[in-house]
């Protein structure tokens, strides 16, 4: 699909992720690695949510205002289908690396030592090669940016709507501006959904977790799909809030969601890995799992 279609923009897309509130994803990534460090304490949140700088404030104020259920049963429907088109796994990969590259020079981890980064973690923690493998790809839906999404639709905590926010969401005031808030039924605790129905039921603001679960689903062993698709869903896997929605068997699936979130969040300071050297074991560990192209 060279040269054709979403994939053939990525040089001319490079400025659909500029004009949003960070300078990149990335810079959001690193806010989070700081807001949810080891030994911050909890009495620390709200005073640090104050302080936090005015761009992830911008952000927040923006996700909060426009991921309504409307939009994002909008983009459920949009996506689901995978009509993006055929692309391999390191196509997508590189395409993401570029995109990054472009819009912030400064960074000093790229997207791709990120992946290494928070696989190598993993693998020397020694889980299952299907965890390091998703350890390496789990931010991978940021591809979104390459279709022109909004950084408040691809990155960010993800949160249910549909049903009432729970205090424990970053930035909860924002939600002041969020139109379902003229929705009586949708200001219940339950809102639209059943107690204790399963997550699969609830609909989660939408970005680059919920995008990815779609693509890889076919390939992955399920808590491999957890954690894709729930990896930002910090109100529930480190806040412990919607637990009515779930049923029993997302609460073992969480399991693994909470034990992948550390590799995610604090493996960026570890050294740079020599990519050179270890990109074999990951080239046999993704063609182990997928096939050479998929559909996105
Ligand atoms: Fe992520
Ligand atoms: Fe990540």
């Amino acid at each position: 699909m060279a040269g054709s279609g979403i994939f053939g923009q990525t040089r001319d897309m490079s400025h659909a992720i500029s004009p949003g509130p960070l300078q990149s994803v990335e810079q959001w990534d690193d806010f989070v690695k700081s807001r949810y460090r080891p030994d911050r304490k909890k009495e620390e949140f709200r005073v640090f949510d104050a302080s936090s700088p005015q761009v992830v404030k911008d952000f927040y104020r923006e996700n909060h205002a426009k991921q309504t259920l409307d939009f994002v049963l909008a983009k459920e429907a949009g996506y689901q289908s995978l009509k993006k088109g055929r692309m391999g796994i390191w196509e997508a990969l590189e395409k993401l690396e570029a995109l990054v590259d472009d819009s912030d020079p400064d960074t000093d981890l790229t997207q791709m030592e990120h992946n290494y980064q928070t696989a190598e973690a993993i693998r020397k923690a020694g889980h299952p090669r299907w965890m390091i493998l998703t350890g390496f790809i789990h931010d991978m839906g940021k591809v979104l940016c390459l279709y022109g999404e909004p950084q408040w639709a691809v990155v960010g905590d993800t949160f249910p709507v549909g049903c009432a926010w729970s205090d424990s969401i970053v930035f909860h005031n924002y939600f002041e501006a969020n139109p379902d808030r003229a929705r009586p039924e949708l200001q219940t605790p339950l809102g639209i959904y059943q107690q204790n129905g399963g997550l699969n039921q609830v609909h989660l603001s939408f970005g680059h977790d919920e995008y990815l679960y779609y693509v890889t689903r076919p390939y992955l062993p399920e808590p491999a799909q957890y954690i894709i698709r729930y990896h930002s869903f910090y109100p529930a896997h480190r806040e412990g809030a919607y637990d009515y929605l779930m049923n029993c068997h997302d609460r073992e699936m969480f399991e693994w969601v909470r034990k992948f979130n550390p590799f995610d969040l604090y493996s960026k300071s570890d050294t740079k890995p020599d990519v050179n050297a270890i990109r074999p074991f990951y080239e046999e560990l993704v063609s182990e799992f997928f096939p050479k192209q998929i559909d996105w």
